[in-house]
C-alpha cells in the first residue's frame, strides 16, 4: 500500500475501532499511567498549558492538575465526548496530530501517550507537536516499546495487528530515538517502565469483538513465546509484560 492509502486506510480504522472502544475506554485503561511517574518526569510546573495529541478519553492530559489549559487533541471525535464526560475541567478539539489546528511556539508541555503507535509516519507528528511547543518548552512522549531484537518485534506487531486494526507499529526504544533526532529534538531524557497486565483487561470482552478475542488467545499459544511480551497463563486468562518508554525534549 503506498503512503495516502495506507493513510486513508488507518484512519478509517482509527475511526471504527476507537468509535467503538470509546464508551468503555476510560475505565479499561484507568490507572495504567498511575505508577510512571510522568507529571515529575514531564517537569511540569502547575499554572502551565498543556496539550496532548492523541488525547482519547483524557486520562492521561487529566494527570496535569493545576494545568492553567489542559488540551486535548483527537482525531475520533466520541473519544473526546468521552473525555469532557470523565474530565469536565478538559477542553478538547476534533483534529490530526498531523496538522494540528493551534498556532505554533503556543504551549508550554505538548504530550502524546500511548498513540504513536497508530501512526505509520511518526515523524510529521513530532514535528508538529515541536512547531507548537513554546521556546525552551518540554515535549513528551510514552508509548509502548517492542523488543530490540527484530524477529521478537516483528511478531509483537503481528499480534496488536491481530488486536487493532488501526495498529501501526510498535517500536524499539532505538526508533524513538531516532526519530528524535530526525525530528530535531534533543532528548533531555528518557526512562523505561515495565509492568504486567492481562489480557482480559488488554482486550476486555465488552469492548473487542469475541472473534477476535478468540484469535488473539490462538495466537498467544501458538506463538506468544516469539513476541518477547512474556506471555504466561494465569488460570483462565493470561499475563504479559508491558514495557513503555518515556521521553522528554526541550525545544531550543
Ligand atoms: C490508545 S489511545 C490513547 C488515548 C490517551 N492518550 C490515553 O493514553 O489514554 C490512542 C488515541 O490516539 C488517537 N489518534 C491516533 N492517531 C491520531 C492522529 N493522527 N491524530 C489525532 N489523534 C490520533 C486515537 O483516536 C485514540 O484516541
Amino acid at each position: 500500500m503506498i503512503g495516502r492509502d495506507l493513510d486513508r486506510t488507518n484512519r478509517a480504522h482509527l475511526h471504527t475501532e476507537f468509535t467503538r472502544a470509546a464508551a468503555g475506554f476510560s475505565d479499561r485503561t484507568k490507572g495504567r499511567f498511575d505508577d510512571m511517574d510522568v507529571v515529575s518526569f514531564a517537569r511540569f510546573n502547575p499554572s502551565e498549558t498543556v496539550v496532548e495529541v492523541g488525547a482519547g478519553t483524557g486520562n492521561f492530559l487529566s494527570l496535569f492538575k493545576g494545568a492553567s489549559l489542559l488540551l486535548g487533541i483527537d482525531a475520533v471525535p466520541g473519544m473526546l465526548a468521552q473525555a469532557r464526560a470523565h474530565h469536565p475541567g478538559l477542553m478538547t478539539a476534533a483534529g490530526d496530530g498531523r496538522c494540528l489546528p493551534l498556532p505554533s511556539d503556543s504551549f508550554d508541555l505538548v504530550a502524546c501517550a500511548q498513540m504513536l503507535h497508530h501512526v505509520h509516519r511518526p515523524l510529521e507528528i513530532l514535528k508538529e507537536m515541536k512547531r507548537v511547543v513554546r521556546p525552551s518548552g518540554r515535549l513528551l512522549v510514552v508509548d509502548q516499546v517492542a523488543s530490540d531484537k527484530f524477529e521478537q518485534a516483528i511478531a509483537m506487531n503481528e499480534l496488536d495487528l491481530l488486536r487493532d486494526p488501526s495498529h501501526a507499529s510498535s517500536r524499539p526504544a532505538s526508533a524513538f530515538r531516532v526519530l528524535f533526532n530526525l525530528a530535531g529534538l534533543s532528548t533531555s531524557e528518557e526512562r523505561r517502565w515495565e509492568g504486567s497486565q492481562r489480557l482480559s483487561q488488554w482486550m476486555w470482552k465488552g469492548e473487542f469483538p469475541d472473534d477476535r478475542i478468540r484469535r488473539v488467545r490462538e495466537f498467544i499459544v501458538e506463538r506468544g513465546e516469539e513476541t518477547g511480551m512474556d506471555w504466561r497463563p494465569c488460570d483462565d486468562d493470561y499475563i504479559f509484560t508491558r514495557r513503555r518508554i518515556m521521553l522528554l525534549a526541550t525545544k531550543d
